[in-house]
């Protein structure tokens, strides 16, 4: 095996010269006396060219036990050519065969049911639509980072094995030696709250679990949420944030993932409208708009994805619904003072019918009232000691939000089911590869 090779990124400071590449076939052709290879190494795509009369005849001989997904390495000179992928093409001269792939390789180019297609996962991986989808999520992983490190964010890593609860939907358990029963964090938001008090600004970014029975396009049982916290933020400065932070992560798509966009048929336009600041409506006035657009919705409801998908249609950037009523949302949302019925909360909800990207709000810092909730929601107030500390000693003003990676990533990408969004998803009926 050559021992010196080129990732296909790096070509073009070949030209002139000999490289050897390594990669997996994607497509092979043959005219009788000239052959193309079309390889692909994860960080591009290179056609190379075999010669009949140019290679020595083992070369032309390996060239017809090629298959699909077979690995090889081919040795040739790097020659410019602009209509080719990545600029370059490759005169092979030399072929290797690493690992063959049998002629069943199951990802064929025709249309598969989607459990095949997820049955076959660790394959499926391979093919340009998921790579291009795979690429735009690293795009926004790393944005995210950056958003919140140049804006001063400390970075907190939150367990993902608690005792506590934080948001109503099933909870994942798991035996924990003489402790009783963990539970997979559904947030990192509680341990975010108590990081808060201590650095003033923090994110989280980690996986998050919910034993939820919903098969819809945008449910998963394990998903990826990024948490911030701000000391002294309110609700307002809060959805300021939001929306600061959703137009970056689009910006950044936009701005460095155009050939993966392109690759998704993603219709640009509709992002490029991304700015702040994006409209606010108050839930009590949403119900007012949902009613005359027909639904049948209630005041105290939470909101639908139908529901959601009418209040977006009139807008081209993602808009807040704010301070919802107390019954529909979670213990430790901040009481309205101008309206104890409701809490000072907000949820962004994308544009194109993708819904709910985040869940935010101010935080109750109040000890007597946050008691309250817990006893009224019956929550273990035990389980809750330490949280109530943070109003014990030293309450402070504090607002934080969850974003969604997976439907953050199926909006920006145009997806309609968010699954593909993450390598592996976790389904309610889908444990595997
Ligand atoms: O609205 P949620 O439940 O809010 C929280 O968990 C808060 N603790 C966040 C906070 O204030 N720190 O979830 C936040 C976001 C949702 O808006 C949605 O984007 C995503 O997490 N999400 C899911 N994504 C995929 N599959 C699921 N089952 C999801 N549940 C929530
Ligand atoms: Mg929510």
């Amino acid at each position: 095996m050559t021992s010196s090779f080129v990732r296909i990124e790096a070509l073009r400071e070949h030209v002139g010269r000999a490289a050897s590449v390594r990669g997996w076939v994607t497509h092979l052709r043959s005219s009788g006396k000239v052959a193309f290879i079309v390889l692909r190494d994860g960080t591009g795509v290179l056609q190379s060219v075999i010669v009949k009369n140019n290679v020595a005849p083992d070369v032309w001989e390996r060239f017809q036990q090629l298959t699909v997904e077979t690995s090889i390495a081919v040795t040739g000179e790097v020659r410019e050519d602009a209509r080719s992928p990545g600029g370059v093409e490759m005169s092979a001269t030399a072929l290797e065969i690493i690992g063959t792939s049998p002629t069943d390789y199951p990802i064929q180019p025709k249309e598969h049911g989607v459990d095949f297609l997820l049955d076959n996962r660790h394959l499926w991986l391979r093919s340009r639509r998921q790579r291009a989808i795979a690429r735009v999520r690293n795009e926004i992983e790393q944005a995210i980072h950056d958003f919140f490190y140049e804006r001063g964010f400390l970075r907190v890593d939150t367990p993902i094995l608690t005792a506590a609860i934080g948001e109503r939907s099933g909870l994942f358990e798991t035996e924990y030696f003489d402790e009783g029963t963990a539970f997979l964090a559904q947030t990192g938001q509680l341990y975010g709250e108590a990081a808060a008090a201590a650095f003033g600004k923090i994110y989280t970014f980690g996986p998050t679990f919910r034993a939820e029975k919903s098969k819809t396009r945008r449910h998963l049982t394990e998903f990826w949420m990024i948490e911030p916290e701000v000391a002294w933020n309110d609700s307002n400065d809060n959805m300021r944030l939001q929306e600061a932070f959703v137009s970056y992560l689009v910006e950044r798509a936009l701005e460095r993932c155009a050939e993966e966009l392109k690759e998704l048929e993603r219709d640009r336009s509709k992002l490029a409208t991304v700015v702040p600041p994006f409209p606010r409506i108050a839930y009590t006035e949403a119900v007012e708009i949902l009613h005359r657009k027909g639904s049948a919705i209630t005041w105290g409801d939470d909101l639908g994805a139908e529901d959601e998908a009418l209040l977006v249609e009139d807008h081209d950037r993602p808009i807040f619904i704010y301070n919802y009523p107390k019954e529909a949302k979670a213990f430790y949302m901040k009481e309205n003072p101008e309206d104890p019925r409701t809490v000072l909360c907000d949820d962004c909800l994308a544009p194109e019918g993708y819904g709910e990207i985040i869940g935010g709000s101010q935080r109750e810092d109040d000890y007597d009232k946050l008691v309250e909730r817990i006893k009224t929601e019956g929550l273990p107030m035990d389980a809750y000691g330490w949280y109530l500390d943070l109003r014990k000693y030293g309450t402070f003003t504090h607002a934080g939000f969850g974003l969604g990676l997976e439907r953050t990533v199926a909006w920006i990408c145009g997806t309609p089911h968010i699954r593909e969004c993450i390598a592996f998803p976790r389904l309610m009926n889908r444990l595997w590869p």
